[in-house]
């Protein structure tokens, strides 16, 4: 019998021998450095990127999970960039984050906070099965949550802009719903959910409102700053009871990062795990995981001041021009639309004239991944400054693409997810 199991390695390699293995494993990848993934890699330039990388590597063997105990320098950079974020979203002085190794956690243990602050108002309702209210576009994480939670997730539809309807949202909000969920923005639409009108909706209701900022967050106020307007989603409003933010993601910071604040520490205390049944005694963590990379902290950190309010103005200035050139040369290609109007650099487009999955297909053929929306049927893509210079090719090849889809007849290309 054969069998494709990788033996376990007798073991010796060198390093040389190691790296070189290494390389010939990613030789068959996407060219993602030139742009070629329309997500999975956020790059700002090449000096905050070693920045970030250096730091990281400073703090390899540190483990963040120990900062209390052991490893002081962690506990004081993570305060900080704590503190960054606290004041970027403008929470008041109760507030209070946690640190964690993504936009996933931070949305799970957000969601947990709202169980146990619901659990806590209403202790008649144990044993219920509460419910989330979230718009169509929201992330899978929360779906994760809500499995694990068992949670019910009730959805609610968009307006005409792709955000979502809040009239909608406030019908599905009853008495077993622990948290209503906006976007800032949507990975589908790259837009910034009404959370005006979700925090007056939340308010009224008394329910907790998450605002899901994990793409977005860290880069949006300041796309504000340089006067590109794009709505606020934080602390100021009143509703808003908890904000995830990534990094990771436009924060241009070493992987795995990301932040969850909270209006109250007190529901930093309800986000917590805490354990006193083994024979080690009491064990807490304010995450999900336990041990966390305190290379990921460093990086974090140093990339946080190294870039400063200037570097993510910068950023935010030429993400933004970036995007509007991207969307220009897509709407030059007859037929195409943009199925929304990107708040930051997440687009979406597609068209009514042709198939944009067989457009997809011919361009992955081409080598350029693409990203999908199944309804509106249309291309997407997350945008980081990686995707700057290959914006012409881009442009061209797609073009070219869309001209071989524009003469076939239209049937269903067929695109299969892959994880
Ligand atoms: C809006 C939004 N929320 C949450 C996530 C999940 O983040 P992560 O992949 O870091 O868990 C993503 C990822 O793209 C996202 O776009």
């Amino acid at each position: 019998m054969t069998t494709t199991r990788s033996a376990f390695p007798e073991g010796g390699q060198n390093w040389p021998e190691l790296q070189r293995e290494i390389r010939n494993r990613a030789a068959g990848d996407l060219d993602w450095e030139h742009g070629r993934t329309p997500l999975f890699v956020f790059r700002n330039d090449q000096e905050t990127y070693e920045i970030g990388r250096n730091a990281y590597f400073e703090c390899f063997s540190e483990n963040a999970l120990g900062r209390k105990r052991a490893f002081f320098g962690i506990a004081s950079m993570e305060r900080d960039v704590l503190d960054y974020g606290l004041s970027l979203f403008n929470a008041p002085e109760s507030g209070e984050g946690a640190f964690t190794t993504g936009g996933t956690e931070s949305i799970f243990i957000a969601m947990k906070a709202a169980r146990e602050a619901y659990r806590h108002k209403h202790p008649e309702m144990r044993g219920q099965i509460l419910n989330i209210v979230v718009p169509i576009t929201v992330h899978p994480a929360f779906d994760k949550a809500a499995d694990a939670m068992d949670l019910e997730i009730l959805r609610a539809p968009l307006r005409e802009d792709k955000r979502v309807d809040v009239a909608e949202m406030k019908k599905l909000v009853n008495e077993k719903t622990i948290a209503l969920v906006g976007s800032a923005p949507c990975f589908p639409h790259g837009v910034v959910d009404p959370i005006d009108e979700l925090s007056a909706v939340a308010l009224e209701a008394d329910v907790w409102l998450h605002v899901d900022a994990c793409v977005g967050g860290w880069i949006a106020p300041f796309f504000t700053r340089i006067g590109r307007p794009t709505p606020h989603f934080d602390f100021r409003y009143e509703g808003v009871r908890s904000i995830s933010a990534d990094l990771h993601k436009f924060g241009f910071c070493p992987k795995p990062a990301s932040t969850v604040f909270y209006r109250a520490a007190d529901d930093l205390e309800r986000a917590t795990f805490k354990s006193d049944s083994w024979p080690n005694g009491p064990f807490a963590t304010p995450t999900l995981v336990g041990t966390r990379p305190g290379g990921a902290v460093a990086g974090a950190w140093a990339v946080l001041n190294h870039l400063g309010t200037k570097g993510y103005e910068d950023a935010a200035r030429r993400l933004g021009e970036m995007t509007d050139r991207y969307c220009e040369g897509i709407l030059e290609i007859e037929g195409m639309e943009l199925w929304a109007k990107p708040d930051l650099s997440l687009i979406n487009y597609g068209s009514n004239d042709f198939d944009i999955f067989l457009v997809s297909e011919k361009m992955v053929a081409r080598g350029w991944l693409s990203g999908l929306t199944r309804r509106p049927k249309g291309m997407h893509a997350m945008m980081s400054l990686l995707h700057d210079a290959s914006r012409d090719e881009f442009l061209s090849d797609l073009h070219e693409c869309v001209e071989i889809a524009r003469k076939s007849p239209k049937i269903e290309a067929k695109i299969e997810a892959k994880y």
